[in-house]
Order: C-alpha cells, then structure tokens, then sequence
C-alpha cells in the first residue's frame, strides 16, 4: 500500500494545472496519502531539499480559478536529452536518490511531451510515474483535449476578434501567429471560431501562391479583412504580411500573439479536465497503475502506457481546414 505521493509540473505552464494540483493533493488526502509538491519540475525533483514540501488540504485552497502554476516549473534537457546520455543518468540517479529520501512511493507529472519523455527515463529506471496532459498545445496523445488547451483557444479568439474589429475599420488583412509548437490545433480550432480565411498549419503546409491568389481575389471582391491564422515555426509572419501586401494590395499587419497565450484563468472546461485527471492519477496510484498518463478520450478516462502515447499521434481536428475554407 503506497503512502506518499509526490506532484509537480514541468515545460511551459498551461492554465488548469493549479486545477490539476488541488484535484491530486485533496485526492491523496482523503485517502490517507501525504503528498509532496516539487518546486520548478524535474530541476527541483534532482536539487531535493526545500523544492520538496509537503501539502495540505489548505495548500492548494482557492487556486482552481489561477493560471500559472503555484509548483513552478522549468524546462530541464539534460533530463531528457538522448544526445547527453552521460549527463542525463546523473540527473536521473540525483531524482531518484531523491524520490528515496523523502520516502515517495509514486510521482505525478503534469506537463507536455519533454516532461513525458522524461517521466519515461524515470519508469524505465523503475520509478513509479504517472503522467497528466498539461500544456496549451494539445500535442500529446492518448487525450482528447489536453490542459490549458482550451483557455489559450479563448485567448486567441478573444485576440483575433480585436484584431478583427481594427481590420475591418481599416480594410486591413491581418496575419496572426499563434503558439502550439508542431502541432496546429490551436490555429485549427481558433481559425473555426473566427471565421478566419486561412489557417495555416504544420499539417497543411503554406502554399505562397494559393494565399496570394486568394487575397487577391478577396481584395477585387470587396472583402474587407481577411485573417490568416499561422502556426508557429512555419514562417516568418512579418516577411508573410509584406509579401500579402506587395501582392493583393491590402494593407497587411502581421501579430505575433506570444506568451499572452499561456496566460489567464483557466476556463471552465480546463477545470474540469484538470479535476477529473488529478484524481484519475491518484486512483490509478492507488491501484498501482504506473508508468501510465493519463487522458480522457470520448468522454472516458483512460490510462495509456507512457511510451505507447509518446508513439501516437492523434487529428482531434481533421478536416478542419477544409471546413474554415468552406465556410470564410
Ligand atoms: O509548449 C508550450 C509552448 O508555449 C509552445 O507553444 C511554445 O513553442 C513554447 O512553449 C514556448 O516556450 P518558452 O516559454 O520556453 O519560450
């Protein structure tokens, strides 16, 4: 029977991972467990000391409606990094030498994909891990939606209907970039709920000529503020505007939307996400269901072995850009 716990959260912060914190710390709780919350991810798990501490029912009171993270985090290569194998089996040996001293008997990591393959280093060195889904870019299989997904898509939306508001008065065509590393989900779903013209994506490429062309034609027909939703990593937004503009004749302003979208209150959908997995974790720590994530897929909890979903891919919005075309 396991006693202790220990929680923290690591890559790039999503809104609902407070929410997620409180759901593992008031889970763990009621069934007798201590839980301690590491400070600032895998850097913190590997310094030990005062980046362990552990958590009461109070502890985590009032920070469901917080964005950010009140665990801190970090990113943390040598964790994961193939390339630095040498380095990498130090970090890992200080983590688990770690995990021993404070008597943790099972982990919990809330983050993205560098967090998940790092909690894969941990399992196969015999760690018991569990991983929950949390960063704004939905790129991690084995879920539907992860954490802080759904909060960025209403920052971006809220964004890009200003920008909308300014274009129109203006007859500007508007180019946005938006964040989600390789994965273009947040343009996909933020390009169906504004009405955008063009959604460009990792998955569909940039066809220059097919944008240009269409511009174009929404300039000689009168359209007044074509929006061009873009991934970013894929081009330059600005050099993309100037180009826009040469050819079509809009005015063209690109906006590069930035970290604003990692910030904010988490939505009420991330809140419940974020509950239903923390306490999914704790039960599946409970059940001695490690080395697993966990997700929810058509509404189903489910648990996923860590390098099973780091092998998948997932389309939660395919055919999407063929939608946002059909309807602009
Ligand atoms: O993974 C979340 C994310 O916000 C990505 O969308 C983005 O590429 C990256 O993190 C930015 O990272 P950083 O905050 O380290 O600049």
């Amino acid at each position: 029977m396991i006693k202790k716990i220990g929680v923290l959260t690591s890559g790039g912060d999503a809104p609902g991972m407070n929410a997620a914190i409180r759901a593992v710390v008031r889970a763990a709780r009621v069934n007798g467990l201590d839980v301690y919350g590491i400070r600032d991810g895998y850097r913190g798990l590997c310094e030990g000391g005062e980046n362990f501490e552990l958590m009461s029912r109070k502890s985590v009171t009032d920070i469901i409606a917080r964005g950010g993270t009140i665990l801190g985090s970090a990113r943390l290569p040598e964790f994961k990094d193939i390339e630095v194998r040498f380095v990498q089996d130090e970090y890992r040996d200080k983590a688990i030498q770690n995990l021993k001293d404070f008597g943790i008997d099972t982990l919990i990591v809330i983050g993205g994909d560098g967090t998940y393959h790092g909690a894969l280093r941990l399992k196969n060195a015999g760690v018991n891990v569990i991983c929950l889904p949390g960063t704004i870019d939905n790129d991690i299989a084995g879920t539907d939606f992860t954490i802080g997904f759904d909060t960025c898509v209403n920052t971006v939306v809220e964004a890009i209907d200003r920008l909308r508001d300014t274009c129109g008065s203006h007859e500007r065509c508007a180019v946005v970039e938006v964040m989600g590393r390789y994965c273009g989900d947040i343009a996909k779903a933020a390009g169906l709920a504004t009405g955008a013209e063009f959604v460009i994506t990792s998955e569909s490429g940039l066809d220059l000529e097919y944008v240009l062309e269409k511009t174009k034609d929404y300039k000689l027909h009168s359209k007044r503020h074509p929006i061009i939703i873009v991934t970013e990593h894929i081009t330059d937004v600005h050099d993309l505007a100037a180009k826009i503009e040469d050819y079509s004749g809009f005015e063209t302003r690109a906006t590069i939307l930035g970290h604003i979208q990692r910030g904010g209150k988490p939505s009420a959908q991330d809140r419940i996400l974020a509950s239903r997995l923390g306490l999914a974790a704790v039960e599946a720590a409970l059940d001695d269901n490690c080395g697993v994530c966990m997700g929810i897929i058509s509404n189903q909890i489910v648990a996923i072995p860590i390098e099973e979903v780091l092998n998948s891919k997932k389309d939660v919005f395919k055919n999407f850009e063929r939608s946002i075309v059909t309807l602009s």
